[in-house]
């Protein structure tokens, strides 16, 4: 196969920042993904929907003019959220899902939840509504090792809070382990889960072997390679529970490359090329539209976007970097040349 047409992908986890930095990035979910899950983890984080709004106004302006790319809001889950505002900005059609990150996990999310018995009300009116709710899902607590931070979550945290909230919609986001494939399978239809596009290309050696590797560090970390076939055995098997979230997360070079780096990789302008050649490798092309494009709005109860993308088998060009005002921004490196290309 050396040509491939789909319908046009959405992104159902995407970092795409403030200002200068978002002026950058934006262009580059546009120019390929129809729809994205917009993450609410600014400085301060988008908590409310009056917030939610702003922040979709600001998106909208930083659009460049022929672009056709429609943000989908979330709200910042805190122990403060008021049920009533998630709920109007539900029916309003503004906010399509609720972010839970535990306090600390990861980049600004200092406001998140340290006691889910506060946020009980607010997960049973999603419930109700049949809002999703999108989970950071990693403890934080110091005695568990990084690196074991996912499975201990669905144990301690994501179980108890699916029972105690029977019918909330969840999605386990950016799952890093097979642990969390067998969780995910092992669930009925309230429970998708996405996987990024860097998981499927790196394990932990590809971070720390031979020198250590700040812009591979993204979190949920890497694990082994046992993990990361996991990931491309799930992305890969046409099961609609999985989907693509690319969690492409920029930060300028000078923050990556510092002795305490921030997390993240940014995947935006080279997502559609490395997945191809992930699902070719897999001899899965014909599930690639599943993943990207069929699955996700299935979960979040939205249309399958009408106009298509085609891929073709000729390599891509795909800067190193991208320029911000605030500094460059490396583009995620799978470290093998990419062979396809959207056309
Ligand atoms: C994200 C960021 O930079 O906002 N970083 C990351 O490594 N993925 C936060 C997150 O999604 O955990
Ligand atoms: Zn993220």
């Amino acid at each position: 196969m050396t040509t491939l047409t789909i319908a046009r992908p959405d992104d159902w986890h995407l970092h795409l920042r403030d200002g200068a930095m978002m002026q950058a990035v934006l262009p580059h979910s546009a120019r390929d993904f129809a729809r994205a899950i917009i993450m609410p983890n600014l400085v301060p984080p988008v908590v409310t929907s009056a917030q939610a709004a702003a922040y979709r106004d600001r998106i909208m302006a930083a659009l460049p003019e022929g672009m056709d790319f429609t943000p989908l809001m979330t709200l910042y889950l805190t122990e403060d959220t008021d049920p009533d505002d998630v709920a109007a900005a539900h029916a309003s059609g503004l906010v399509k899902a609720v972010k839970l990150y535990p306090a600390g996990a990861t980049t600004n999310s200092a406001s998140g939840v340290a006691n889910f018995d506060k946020v009980r009300p607010t997960l049973d009116r999603m419930a109700a509504i049949g809002l999703p709710l999108c989970v950071h899902g990693e403890v934080t607590d110091h005695d568990v090792d990084i690196f074991d931070r996912e499975a201990v979550f669905i144990d301690r945290v994501l179980d108890p809070i699916r029972r105690a909230t029977p019918g909330l919609r969840v999605v386990m986001e950016h799952i890093t382990t097979r642990n969390a494939v067998d969780y995910a399978r092992a669930q009925g239809d309230t429970l998708g889960a996405t996987i990024t596009t860097h998981h499927l290309v790196i394990n932990r050696n590809h971070i720390l072997a031979g020198g250590i590797k700040p812009h591979y560090y993204c979190l949920p970390v890497a694990k082994r390679e046992e993990h990361r076939l996991a990931l491309r055995a799930a992305a890969t098997s046409g099961e609609g529970r999985f989907f693509l979230g690319t969690d492409s997360a920029p930060h300028t070079d000078a923050n990556k490359l510092l002795p305490c780096g921030c997390a993240g990789c940014f995947t935006a302008p080279n997502t559609m090329p490395i997945l191809a050649q992930v699902f070719e490798e897999e001899d899965a092309l014909t599930h690639l539209e599943g993943f990207t494009s069929r699955n996700g709005p299935a979960f979040y109860g939205l249309p399958v976007n009408t106009d298509t993308m085609t891929l073709t088998k000729t390599p891509p060009q795909v800067p190193s970097h991208v320029e911000t005002d605030d500094g460059p921004v490396t583009v995620f490196d799978p470290g093998y040349p990419l062979l396809w290309s959207v056309t």
